[in-house]
């Protein structure tokens, strides 16, 4: 086996300094088969072996800049509506003062008296969010729990991604923008290959539809009530009739709107602790919120290089963008 199969290397730094490494846009190290942030994976790798999935868990997965903030604030929002209404016009909501990405722990992140362990404590049921791909997760997950994964074209994951990077540094970027792109389609970018990450989840979706639902931003974007009955009827809590006519499902794509939750003061000022010494300003999680952004920062060759990349990576699989 090679370093990067073992599960419990005595030190994480000698693990990384065996790894491939990448660096340029981010500073990455591939471990089975995946670009990580060699920072993090001290708590990425024992994953796979400590977290203990429950029957009633939902695991919201995401690669990076898919909308994992908006599919956050939605999880949390239609499986709590019972203890908090959407349209409590009291400013009771948790939403309205706790930022979606605190809401809901992400397994991966782990900040001083917030990791794995505490994660183990929450009382069920848990609503969790992750990046990691499917392979870094204990294979029971997907015959266990409930698993949403929300895909997003490429394109604009990629223009998300740039602006995200170079917001946590500043507004600067050691590369510029062409070479980021390069590596994105070499597969190199944080939790990369991009397509790899999808595939899996995409596979696993086809296989076990009751277990893994697979959505996509663009979706979301174009009939969000559509999608959160969707999402609520997979977390086998659908809106009953009556909360459908009482307009509960469209209280909650209003409350987690990209313009009710960017506009709000708790969203827009002070960080977030995002573990290993890295705090990232609420503000960051929230840009444009649009489709198709990536025409007003690339160009159509850019464009076709990523399209190119995609397609020929996702052959046959049915996933197309
Ligand atoms: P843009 O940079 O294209 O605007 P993530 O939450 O996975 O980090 O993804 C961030 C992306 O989702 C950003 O995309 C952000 O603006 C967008 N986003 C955040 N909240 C949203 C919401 N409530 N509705 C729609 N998009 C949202």
């Amino acid at each position: 086996t090679s370093a990067g199969d073992e599960t419990q290397p005595k030190s994480y730094s000698d693990l990384v300094s065996t790894l491939p490494a990448r660096r340029g846009w981010v500073s990455l190290v591939q471990y089975q088969n995946y670009w990580l942030n060699p920072g993090r994976l001290q708590h990425i790798i024992p994953i796979k072996e400590l977290y203990k999935p429950r029957a009633d868990d939902i695991i919201v997965a995401t690669y990076l800049k898919c909308g994992t903030t908006w599919l956050k604030a939605l999880a949390f929002a239609i499986t709590t509506r019972h203890a908090f209404a959407a349209d409590a016009g009291d400013g009771g909501h948790p939403l309205l003062t706790v930022h979606p990405q605190e809401a809901v722990p992400h397994l991966e992140v782990h900040t001083p008296g917030q990791g794995l362990a505490n994660i183990e404590k929450l009382p069920s049921p848990r609503l969790l969010g992750t990046h990691l791909p499917l392979s870094l997760l204990p294979p029971a997950v997907v015959s266990t729990c409930r698993v949403v994964y929300l895909c997003r074209q490429p394109k604009d994951v990629f223009v998300s991604l740039w602006h995200f990077v170079k917001g946590m540094r500043g507004g600067r970027s050691p590369v510029e923008m062409d070479a980021a792109l390069s590596m994105f389609c070499e597969g190199v970018s944080p939790f990369g290959p991009v397509w790899e990450h999808y595939l899996e989840y995409w596979k696993e979706s086809l296989a076990r539809p009751e277990q893994v639902l697979f959505m996509r931003y663009e979706e979301m974007v174009s009939d969000p009530v559509r999608a959160v009955k969707t999402l609520a009827d997979f977390f086998a809590v659908p809106f009953t009739e009556e909360e459908e006519r009482a307009g509960v499902p469209e209280e909650i794509v209003r409350l987690c709107s990209f313009e009710t939750l960017s506009g709000m003061e708790n969203n827009r000022t002070g960080d977030l602790d995002c573990g290993d010494n890295t705090v990232i300003g609420k503000s960051t999680f929230f840009r444009k919120g649009k489709v198709g952004d990536w025409e007003n920062h690339m160009t159509k060759e850019m464009g076709k290089k990523v399209d190119d990349v995609f397609q020929d990576k996702l052959k046959g699989s049915g996933l197309v963008f």
